[in-house]
């Protein structure tokens, strides 16, 4: 299977002079809600579809280069497109969801072998369980229609159309995931002007619209009830700080950015009024999978009497995996801990970052860490939200998705 991957400049922002960066003060990276002209939020979306006369391709915003510059990343074929899944130029699971589908569609659509393209999509990162559960939704529709027709350029538009009902479905649930969430953060926290903490990217980057946990913060911001959304940097890769923070200074909510490692003082200071993060994978258990940093922050919240809230589209749980221990944990290169990357910086290391190591250091490097379910205070999805978290008000959950889904 052949591959090919082009870059397609959107436009540059001038790091220290672009429009998300007017208003800072001299806290650097620390912003102000601002409202009006100001206030831009992505306009390139992070996915989407194309076809254009030499064929159809996948067009990513590559968040590789993001807050630097907007840079588009066209897919040909699925072997980019898995490139561009293990080097996170797409990455966050809804939208890995949304990647395996289009993926799919995308090797049938170009003549492909589509089974070697799912496998190789299906296997590029483990731990988000959308990515397998995309894959398998537009495999099968292509399946059923060369089933019914042997026609392959209909199982290739079966496919393609599976891929945009996912893409679709995806930007509803995140409507009502941030509404399901405002509504809870009203009755967990009453008196408005929440001062919120988040870990790594959980917005329109990750969605097919708003996001997750980072979409109940803008809802928040947008009805007047966000005083702060603190954003944890979210080391090794940063998504924090080049993604949460460029997505909360486009929709113009006061935002600060802190080091992993100063979340315990912001906690003791009383500064955190409620956590709000992600999933890559729900284990029927409640057991949660996200970005290594997050088990911390709930350990911090228990301490501290603080609601941790997970949000995520039930595409997110995996009734197949029983618990946290049965939940495969992506490990990343070490260079990525031991070498500093950025997109405009000169490149010295063997991962072609700045080496912030001994030559030779060995580094500890999982993608996720797992936060087991009793320190969960609730798990919000687009059919609503479960406290305390259990398998059994999980499966409930589940069953009455599919309910909709089939009515
Ligand atoms: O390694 P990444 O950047 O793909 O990790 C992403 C996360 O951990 C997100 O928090 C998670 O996918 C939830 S996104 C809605």
């Amino acid at each position: 299977m052949g591959w090919s991957q082009g870059y397609r400049p959107r436009y540059a922002l001038d790091t220290f002079n672009c429009p998300a960066c007017t208003g800072q003060t001299d806290r650097m990276a620390d912003q102000q809600a601002r409202t009006g002209e100001d206030s831009k939020p992505t306009e390139t979306p992070a996915i989407r579809w194309e076809e254009p006369p030499e064929g159809p391709v996948l067009v990513l915003l590559d968040q590789t280069r993001l807050p630097a510059e907007e840079v588009e990343l066209v897919c040909t074929d699925a072997s980019a497109l898995v490139e561009a899944i293990r080097s996170l130029a797409v990455r966050g699971a809804p939208v890995l969801g949304i990647a395996g589908a289009y993926g799919v569609a995308l090797a049938a659509a170009r003549g492909f072998d589509v089974d070697e393209a799912a496998n190789a999509l299906a296997g590029a990162r483990p731990t988000a369980v959308n990515l397998g559960l995309g894959v398998r939704r537009a495999r099968a529709a292509h399946r059923a229609e060369f089933a019914r027709s042997g026609d392959e350029g209909r199982a290739a538009a079966a496919a393609l159309a599976a891929a945009r009902a996912l893409h679709e479905e995806d930007r509803a649930a995140s409507a009502r995931m941030a509404a399901h969430g405002l509504a809870l953060l009203g009755e967990l926290l009453p008196g408005g002007g929440h001062r919120i903490l988040t870990h790594c990217n959980t917005g329109a980057l990750v969605s097919g619209g708003e996001g997750t946990a980072f979409a109940v913060a803008l809802a928040a911001h947008r009805a007047g009830e966000l005083r702060r959304l603190w954003v944890d940097e979210t080391r090794p890769l940063l998504q924090g700080a080049r993604l949460t923070a460029y997505e909360a200074a486009r929709n113009g909510m006061a935002y600060t950015l802190l080091t992993d490692n100063a979340a315990g003082s912001l906690f003791a200071s009383g500064e955190v009024d409620a956590v709000l993060i992600g999933a890559d994978r729900i284990a029927a258990d409640g057991s949660v999978a996200n970005k290594v940093g997050s088990y911390p922050l709930a350990v911090l919240a228990r301490y501290h009497h603080v609601p941790f809230i997970v949000v995520a589209p039930l595409t997110t749980v995996d009734p197949q995996t029983p618990d946290g221990a049965s939940i495969e944990v992506e490990q990343r290169p070490g260079y990525e801990v031991t070498e500093i990357t950025s997109p405009q910086a000169a490149v010295a290391g063997a991962g072609g970052g700045i080496p912030v190591a001994p030559l030779g250091t060995q580094a500890y490097n999982p993608a996720f860490d797992v936060t087991p379910p009793e320190l969960v205070t609730a798990i919000v999805t687009e059919e609503g939200a479960v406290s305390p978290v259990t398998a059994e008000a999980l499966a409930e959950l589940c069953a009455r998705s599919r309910q909709v889904t089939i009515s």
